[in-house]
């Protein structure tokens, strides 16, 4: 079934968390618009209009738009710049974060440019990764709405994932070698750590290490990315970017087990993608995996239903394995390892300097938590 598309207000994401700082909402707020305003003009650049239709086919469909906003969080450790200039050129900055800066409050467009840039940049290259994504696990459903290749088939899907690609890569270009550096390298890895989860692990290897190096690249490379460019494009110091990295890491490790949770547990109503994918296609997620790592009296008649693959949306297993998978306590113990891990992220982000844009961090460790889509 495909879930109607569910209608945020625009920004939701921000309002969400619980910063406690009216002036950084606003200029998140603020961000976000612009980013998503960024990526509509980015999209309508394909000459063709069918390009242009099915690469902005995602934008502004009440997704949660968190990489763009870590991107907007990690510019806030940087300093506002002046007029005209381009801090990411000016060398780092020895100033923690400018909150207190009474003209932050209202900046002008020209002073957010470097952060709404990295903004658009990294949610261009986490909705090509949608794009392929999407064919590769036969989704038919995301941000509420039909699938690009749902809508417009697999090869369509591909070649408009590319092209949004190639736009983050002219976008990169246009902001320098240390942005180039980044965009590649993370695309690089997450690519990695997709092939990684396609082709499993080997007979050598230990299923729950695999599984964290599949999702530090696959999701947690771009956390990491996104903060990391916020703040080299804002002149941040180099020990912050690699802190900030650090906890990008451990955040979006978090975040993708929390992911693997709700597959299981959420409604394709309330997610917007369909329930129960992950074992529907096989993928090894945490709960199933931890499942299956010992010998629980559950383990069995779970695998039998996994390689049935009888558990998909549509399949009469999936309530039988959800059952299995609450009852066997690894839903439970997925969620352990995921408050883990925003543990080592808040450690993290207690290592930055304290402030607005550090208790931002603090509060997308709690979203995560009590994540729900
Ligand atoms: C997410 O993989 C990673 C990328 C999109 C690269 P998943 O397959 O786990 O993500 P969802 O559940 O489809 O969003
Ligand atoms: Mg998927
Ligand atoms: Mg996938």
């Amino acid at each position: 079934m495909v879930a109607s598309a569910r209608t945020e207000p625009r920004g939701s994401m921000a309002m969400e968390l619980t910063i406690g700082d009216p002036a950084l909402t606003a200029r998140l707020e603020r961000g976000m618009d612009a980013s998503e305003e960024r990526l509509r003009a980015l999209a309508a650049e394909a000459q063709d209009p069918r390009v242009a239709e099915v690469a902005g086919h995602l934008f502004g469909r009440g997704g949660k738009r968190l990489r763009p906003l870590l991107a907007l969080v990690g510019a806030e450790f940087g300093r506002r710049a002046p007029f005209g200039t381009d801090p990411s050129a000016a060398g780092p900055s020895a100033a923690g974060p400018v909150i207190a800066d009474p003209s932050a409050a209202d900046p002008s467009p020209a002073a957010e440019a470097p952060a709404v840039e990295a903004a658009a940049l990294a949610e261009l290259v986490h909705v090509a990764s949608l794009y392929h994504d999407d064919v590769m696990d036969q989704a038919r459903t995301r941000r509420g709405v039909p699938s690009v290749n749902a809508r417009w088939g697999n090869t369509t899907a591909v070649l408009a994932g590319n092209w949004l690609l190639s736009k983050a890569a002219q976008l990169a270009a246009e902001l320098g070698p240390e942005t180039i550096r980044l965009q590649s390298k993370v695309t690089n890895r997450l690519i990695m750590g997709q092939i990684r989860e396609l082709v499993g692990p080997s007979d050598d290897d230990d299923p729950l290490s695999h599984y964290f190096t599949v999702v530090a690249g696959k999701t947690a490379a771009l956390f990491a990315m996104a903060l990391q460019l916020g703040a080299v494009r804002t002149g941040a110091p180099e020990h912050v970017v690699q802190t900030l990295a650090e906890y990008g890491d451990h955040l979006g490790i978090g975040f993708q087990i929390a992911d693997d949770i709700l597959d299981i547990t959420s409604t394709s109503e309330v997610s917007g993608k369909e329930q129960g994918k992950d074992l529907a296609i096989g993928v090894a997620s945490l709960p199933v995996l931890l499942a299956l790592a010992d010998e629980r009296p559950e383990a069995g008649e779970l695998r039998t239903l996994l390689t049935a693959a009888t558990a998909g949306p549509e399949g009469a297993g999936l309530p039988r394995a959800v059952a299995l998978l609450h009852r066997c306590g690894a839903l439970a113990e997925a969620r352990t390892v995921m408050h883990a891990r925003l543990l080592r992220a808040r450690a993290a982000a207690n290592r930055l300097p304290d402030g607005p844009a550090t208790r931002a961090l603090h509060a997308l460790c709690d979203f995560v938590a009590r994540r729900d889509h």
